[in-house]
């Protein structure tokens, strides 16, 4: 049955997940899609063909009036077209950006002198597609710094389009962390036409643009990806320079914690997992650690923990705290560690290091691989996540519907999402440090090695999280609630 009253909404990303994908940027455009789509929404998803994309499988078609045009940027003039792709097991259609004198590419992020003509690009594109195929848009949605000259544009180059009349622009921002700074010398490419005086003044005579910022001043509202980093960000330790301006902004800035996709991670029927379980039938679980710890040659059992960890290998998700207690730790106590991940050198070296020293009790795998991550959380007891910062987090969204007792830093997503486990109440979810350094995760892991010997009382804490419910359908109706009073669409 058609919906009544749909929303039409525009969403841009850079990533899309399964397609490309090197964070959770890519799970959340790809969940908060589907669950406008399938919620009745009107929704054209755009993201760039990497070569990544381009040797997916998937079958493009060309789409119509959307093919092979030329766009000035500075002394740089390429020609870009659009087609289309039906998702497998999904009524979605995407839209990809095909250029590829920008996006033929081994990776999918190469800083360098074409970074910035990328992301220009798949704004502009983002708009002139909506142009195209005649569609009004209620709501133009970018995310992060790659789609964030959206709001500028809209207010400049496109300003005289009255099909945008009625359109308003939001971003997401998803890490604060990363902001498209580059040299005043692109202006040209950014073909403005007089729409330079809306850029952010002080900045340009410094010498530099910063594409986020440009949302942050224009967009007409500001979403965060939880409640505490809303409120993080405004501040100095977590605001990374934008904060005096958020704060300024702070009545269109609001925190919507993500989602999870359910259909992709749920024990019950992943089906990249050896063993499904539920939390009234955990045996699965058990076989999976079973077998996750035989393939990675590590020794754990039914006493001897495993703790996991999936994450980016940087500064942000507190790996130099793991650095400083992990090893005195496998020195003392008995649980094992299975790691995934990629990222500085100098956090791989130190895995790598520390499963030279630990043979049968740590496994580092270097690289990207999802089946295994799945496996981890999943096969493991318990899912470290001691981030410096942490705008959402799935990981630990995930463990908790895998059973996986999290071990977090109380910041961002991750206080919004964990809760300590209260043993008077019984209530909590995971374990939960306060204090950024090494003596807070040294008590933190402690803490949990000691209530997982208590058999009745993990089990409880086991059950706790897997109750918990992240789903999308919650969390896409505040994006439809928020869209509707934005747009005035009722
Ligand atoms: P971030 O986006 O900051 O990296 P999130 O927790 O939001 O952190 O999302 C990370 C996503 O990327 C999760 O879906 C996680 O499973 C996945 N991921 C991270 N590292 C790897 C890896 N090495 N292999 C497979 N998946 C990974
Ligand atoms: C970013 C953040 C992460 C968040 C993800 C999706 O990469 O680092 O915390 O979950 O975006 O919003």
């Amino acid at each position: 049955m058609a919906k009544k009253n749909p929303i039409k909404i525009c969403l841009a990303s850079s990533e899309f997940a399964p397609l490309a994908k090197t964070g959770g940027l890519a799970d959340v455009c790809a969940g908060l899609s589907a669950y406008l789509n399938r919620d009745g929404h009107d929704v054209r998803v755009l993201m760039p063909l990497y070569r990544i994309v381009r040797d997916s499988g998937l079958t493009f078609v060309p789409v119509e009036n959307l093919q092979n045009m030329p766009i000035r940027m500075g002394p740089h003039t390429v020609s870009y077209s659009i087609d289309s792709a039906q998702l497998p097991d999904s009524s979605l259609r995407i839209n990809f950006l095909r250029c590829p004198e920008l996006y033929d590419r081994d990776s999918i992020y190469a800083p360098g002198e074409y970074e910035h003509l990328q992301f220009i690009l798949l704004s502009r594109a983002a708009i002139e597609m909506c142009q195209r195929m005649g569609f009004a848009p209620d709501i133009f949605h970018a995310h992060d710094w790659h789609t964030a000259l959206i709001p500028l544009y809209l207010k400049t180059v496109y300003a005289w389009d009255r099909l945008f009349a009625k359109t308003r622009s939001v971003v997401t921002i998803h890490n604060i962390g990363f902001q498209g700074i580059f040299g005043a010398d692109i202006l040209n490419d950014l073909e403005l036409n007089g729409g330079e005086r809306e850029l952010h003044q002080d900045d340009l005579a410094a010498g530099r643009i910063n594409f986020l910022k440009t949302a942050v001043l224009h967009a007409d509202l500001i979403t965060t990806v939880s409640p505490t980093y809303a409120h993080e960000i405004q501040g100095d330790e977590h605001g990374m320079g934008l904060q005096d301006l958020l704060r300024k902004r702070r009545s269109t800035l609001i925190g919507i914690l993500n989602g999870v996709d359910y259909d992709d991670w749920d024990p019950r029927h992943d089906t990249l997992i050896p063993h499904p379980y539920s939390s009234e039938a955990l045996e699965g679980k058990y076989k999976n650690k079973i077998e996750l710890t035989a393939e990675l040659g590590l020794t754990a059992g039914d006493d001897v923990p495993l703790i996991g960890i999936v994450s980016r290998l940087t500064g942000q998700k507190g790996i130099e705290l793991i650095q400083n207690v992990l090893p005195r730790l496998l020195l003392s106590r008995r649980f094992a560690v299975a790691v995934l991940g990629s990222g500085e050198e100098r956090f791989e070296w130190f895995f790598t290091l520390l499963q030279r020293r630990f043979r049968d009790r740590v496994c580092y795998y270097d690289g990207y691989n999802n089946k295994l991550a799945h496996w981890i959380e999943a096969g493991s007891d318990i899912f470290l996540m001691p981030s410096h910062f942490e705008p959402c987090g799935l990981n630990q969204m995930y463990s908790l519907r895998y059973g996986t007792v999290p071990i977090v830093r109380e910041t961002g997503g991750l206080a919004d999402t964990v809760e300590l486990y209260n043993p008077k109440t019984k209530e909590g979810t995971g374990i939960v440090f306060r204090d950024y350094n090494a003596e807070g995760l040294n008590w933190a892991i402690n803490q949990a090695l000691d209530l997982y010997q208590d058999k009745k009382t993990w089990r409880r804490i086991v059950e706790n999280g897997m109750s918990k419910d992240f789903s999308w359908d919650r969390q896409g109706a505040i994006y439809v609630e928020l869209f509707r009073r934005l747009s005035g669409a009722t």
